[in-house]
């Protein structure tokens, strides 16, 4: 497959789990793809890396520039078209859990680093005749879930920013949408189960909540991301894809045991 020869992109949190799955995908289907994080020393050739911290605007901007000068889209410099907001963290917790502090930094990274890092990169956007942008939400933006009142708050700004980046930037060409998975097996939930009290029934209830009764892959989010993002979309903006293994939208009876 090869729907993105010749287009750049910049995947954010492309150095672990779901934006590193994403980064190679897109690489393997034709795009130049430069890697944003915070710690990107793991990142391999084909991929490019650059670090940068999404709360931090200068870094943002000096990280988007540089990796847009490095990808040279369409063999001109200042090109993009395809920018994947991914780079998040987690909360836990009901809302008497979390300080001010917390609410502040996840906040801070989850959506206010969305709005940075797509600030800095819109003008090389709009330079695009395939301008593609997908931020990463979550299941936790459309179902209630317990002990994540901080987190579903971040995933449902993003959702709702997506809705009005799209709205915003759709007449000039540039699609918006977001994929909301539901629990996926990335080092991120391999250090949530370390550190719950037994962490088999814990993955064994993560896995029962979702009806195909697994967690979903990296690669499954990065294939719906790629959809997206995809010239071949090029009338699908606006949306949310559900990459969740049917929890927002299955009401299976329970298994009897
Ligand atoms: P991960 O922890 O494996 O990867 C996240 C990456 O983001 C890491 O490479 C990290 O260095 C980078 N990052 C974190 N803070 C950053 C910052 N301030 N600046 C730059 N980079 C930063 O996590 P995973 O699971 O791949 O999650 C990626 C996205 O998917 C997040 O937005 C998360 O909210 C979302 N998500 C994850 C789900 C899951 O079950 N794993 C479910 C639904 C959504």
């Amino acid at each position: 497959m090869t729907d993105f020869e010749g287009l750049t992109a910049l995947v954010t949190g492309g150095a672990s789990g779901i934006g590193r799955a994403t980064a190679e995908l897109l690489a393997a289907r034709g795009a130049r793809v430069a890697v944003l994080d915070l710690d990107p020393s793991s990142v391999d050739k084909p991929l490019l890396a650059h670090r940068a911290d999404v709360t931090d605007d200068a870094s943002v901007r000096e990280a988007v520039a540089a990796a847009a000068a490095e990808l040279g889209g369409h063999g001109v410099r200042g090109v993009l078209d395809v920018l994947v907001n991914n780079a998040g963290i987690g909360a836990q917790g009901t809302v008497e859990d979390n300080d001010d502090a917390e609410w502040h930094r996840v906040l801070d990274v989850n959506v206010l680093g969305m709005v940075r890092v797509t600030r800095a990169a819109l003008p090389l956007l709009r330079a695009s005749r395939h301008a593609a942008i997908v931020n990463t939400c979550s299941i936790a933006a459309t179902a209630g879930l317990p002990q994540r009142a901080l987190y579903s708050a971040s995933k449902g700004a993003v959702h709702a920013l997506t809705l009005a980046m799209a709205a915003d930037h759709v007449r000039e060409g540039i699609r918006v949408n977001c994929v909301n998975p539901g629990t996926v097996d990335t080092p991120w939930i391999g250090r949530l189960l370390s550190r719950a009290p037994d962490p088999a029934a814990e993955r064994a209830a993560l896995e029962a909540r979702q009806p195909t009764g697994r967690l979903v892959s990296a690669d499954e989010v990065a294939g719906a991301v790629a959809y997206l993002a995809s010239p071949l979309s090029g009338a699908t903006t606006g949306t949310s894809l559900a990459v969740d293994g049917g929890m927002q939208g299955l009401r299976p009876r329970p298994v009897r045991r």
